[in-house]
């Protein structure tokens, strides 16, 4: 346990140096945070505020701030659903009802309990010509329907197992 909890710093600190410790970096320092742990940490936060002497509430203040940053963890594979007009027009909220039925999810409760899947919905993607779309592990699929969403999600679930076997 000992081991993990410095190691977990340990990339903290990599990343840290990476920028000098330099306070006016924190931004590319989040965005690093964010892609070695996939969420930003509470404890890494904290941490972060103390190795670069500034206050907790600036940190969190540009992490809430920015809509990609998330303080929650997410699940090993990210599904996002793109609720933009064009995409809502053809039908995107029948692809999510699909995927929250079968992922046991729901508007407050967005990563399976076994941190395997995370279920968003976004913004406009710039993809409309292929609406209705879905983003599966920053992989964008179009002109998805709830069959064609519900088999990708099996075959994720398949491999995933294959990869336990
Ligand atoms: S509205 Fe979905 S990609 Fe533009």
């Amino acid at each position: 346990m000992a081991n993990s909890i410095s190691s977990k710093f340990d990339r903290a600190c990599i990343i840290l140096d990476k920028y000098d410790r330099s306070p006016s970096k924190l931004i590319p320092i989040l965005q690093d945070i964010q892609a070695e742990y996939k969420y930003l940490p509470e404890e890494i936060m904290t941490f972060i505020s103390v190795a670069l002497d500034i206050s907790p509430s600036t940190v969190y203040g540009v992490a809430t701030f920015y809509a990609h940053f998330t303080l929650e963890p997410k699940g090993k594979h990210v599904i996002k659903i793109c609720d933009g007009t064009a995409c809502h027009v053809k039908k995107s909220e029948g692809i999510l009802n699909a995927l929250e039925k079968d992922l046991g999810l729901n508007k407050n409760n967005k990563t399976t309990k076994d941190m395997m899947f995370t279920l968003e919905t976004v913004a406009c993607l710039g993809a409309c010509g292929l609406a209705p779309a879905v983003v599966v592990d920053e992989k964008v699929h179009g002109l998805m329907t709830p069959e064609k969403t519900l088999a990708l999600l099996d075959s994720i679930k398949k491999e995933e197992l294959d990869n336990v076997q």
